[in-house]
């Protein structure tokens, strides 16, 4: 169905385009990809919430859409998505010097040592997991890898958190992700659980200021707390609570990506060996280039961010189109992630395709485009791939059956999620000689 409509004259300005928010939340990733196909271009012009938009897509728009004098965020995200995924205040929504300071506070979290650390507490959370999973009951990767994520990120990042606890944090953690592009029961849950959690980390890092809970020395609460703004204040305990979280929110959500990983090793087994052939001792053992590639095409081949948005700061043209100021901007990420384009046979899911491919910084854009200390990229991605890395080799090394169960991953759904969460039956629980940790 045609959603603008050319009026005689044929220019954007001049259409009367329809408003393409019912259709977005019914169509979800194949949306913003269905428009402009319809229109044949990697420019369209819509409407939602009421808005102006255009969405683009491809290396050249990504590198548009980065350019802050060409895209603002301040007032971009929608309410809705700040009480839910992001949080008010967030760095999401600055630009400008603001934005490059706040950057700054998430960049200095992610070096090689506390990336290392981060990966120990993961794989010291996996083992403690996996040995604690009886031989033979079945149970659920998607909530597995959420708590087991939570506990990791939370010893990490100086969060304390008891064991009892890590169940009712992990659920609200992965809610605030789950809710975010729904109408409905989930999108209350999202603001719920992000309310409770932004006040029980917001008293945290009070504690922390005032020396009732000591922090370890830069640890994620520790930086946060202590972080200057550009005028020179420290955080408002909200805000500094918000940026935690993104930190502590996002790292859980690779539980997504874990079920991801577990869906393609199930459809396409032959990919297990090659990742088992890695080393196995923590985050620097992890050299060769297939397990890599494996992640890069787990994300880009399965659907999380569906695009990125922001404002157009001023009358702008792209490839000759204009877009009116104050328009939103919307990159098209699942639509570039599956352009033919760039990417051979793009609905194949082969690893090899970046076997010894350089990556463009506009290429692949699961995580956003561009430089991440000087523009919005993600900058847990470094995070997310060693990550992935390390759970992709302990799934590969897991003895294992995958019962009858509905492994549908719905494009209509925004986040997209594995209907049964992967139900994985662990076969026998072996002790390994070297660490003397039982694993299934
Ligand atoms: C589950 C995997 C993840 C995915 C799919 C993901 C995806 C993204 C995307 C698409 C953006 C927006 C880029 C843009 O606006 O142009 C983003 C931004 C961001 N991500 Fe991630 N991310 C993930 C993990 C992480 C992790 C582990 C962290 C922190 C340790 C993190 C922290 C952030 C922050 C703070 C921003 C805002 C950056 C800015 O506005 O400058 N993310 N992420």
């Amino acid at each position: 169905m045609r959603r603008f409509l050319p009026v005689p004259g044929g220019h954007p300005r001049r259409m009367r385009l329809l408003d393409n928010t019912l259709p977005l939340l019914l169509n979800g990733y194949a949306w913003l990809p269905g428009l402009r196909r319809r229109a044949g271009s990697d420019i369209v012009h819509t409407r939602v919430l009421g808005q102006r938009a255009v969405g683009l897509c491809g290396p050249d728009a990504a590198r548009f859409f980065y350019d802050e004098e060409h895209v603002a965020r301040r007032t971009a995200l929608p309410g809705p998505i700040k009480s839910t995924l992001f949080g008010h205040g967030a760095v999401h929504t600055l630009d400008g010097p603001a934005h490059r300071l706040r950057k700054a506070m998430f960049m200095s979290l992610m070096t090689e040592d506390t990336i290392g650390s981060l990966t120990d507490h993961t794989l010291a959370a996996w083992d403690e997991t996996v040995s604690s999973w009886p031989a033979g009951r079945d149970v659920v990767l998607f909530d597995e890898a959420s708590r087991l994520l939570t506990r990791a990120v939370c010893r990490w990042a100086g969060v304390p958190l008891s064991d009892a606890d890590v169940p009712a944090a992990a659920s609200d953690l992965v809610a605030m992700v789950d809710g975010f592009g729904s109408a409905g029961r989930r999108h209350w849950r999202a603001r719920l659980a992000r309310r409770r959690r932004e006040a029980w980390l917001a008293a945290l890092i009070t504690d922390a200021r005032r020396g009732a809970l000591t922090a370890p020395s830069g640890s994620a609460i520790d930086v946060v707390a202590h972080h200057e703004d550009v005028d020179g204040r420290r955080l408002e305990p909200r805000v500094a609570a918000v940026d935690l979280l993104n930190v502590l929110r996002p790292t859980v959500a690779i539980c997504w990506f874990a079920t991801f990983m577990a869906h393609a090793l199930h459809r396409w087994p032959e990919h297990r060996a090659r990742l088992t052939g890695a080393a196995d001792s923590g985050a620097k053992a992890f050299p060769d280039a297939f397990s890599e590639a494996f992640v890069d095409e787990v994300r880009r081949f399965y659907p999380f961010t569906p695009f990125v948005g922001g404002r157009a700061v001023r009358d702008l043209s792209w490839r000759g189109e204009p877009i009116p100021a104050g328009a939103l901007v919307l990159l098209d990420v699942y639509g570039q992630n599956h352009d033919s384009r760039l990417w051979a046979e793009p609905y194949r899911f082969d690893p090899d395709r970046f076997v010894g491919r350089r990556i463009g910084a506009f290429d692949l854009i699961p995580q956003g485009g561009g430089d991440a200390n000087t523009g919005h990229r993600c900058p847990g991605e470094a995070i997310v791939i060693t990550l992935m890395r390390v759970l992709a080799h302990r799934l590969a090394g897991l003895d294992y059956r995958v019962p009858e169960q509905d492994l549908t991953i719905s494009l209509r759904r925004v986040p997209a999620r594995m209907a049964s969460g992967f139900v994985l039956r662990p076969e026998r629980v072996r002790v390994s000689p070297a660490t003397g940790s039982r694993s299934v």
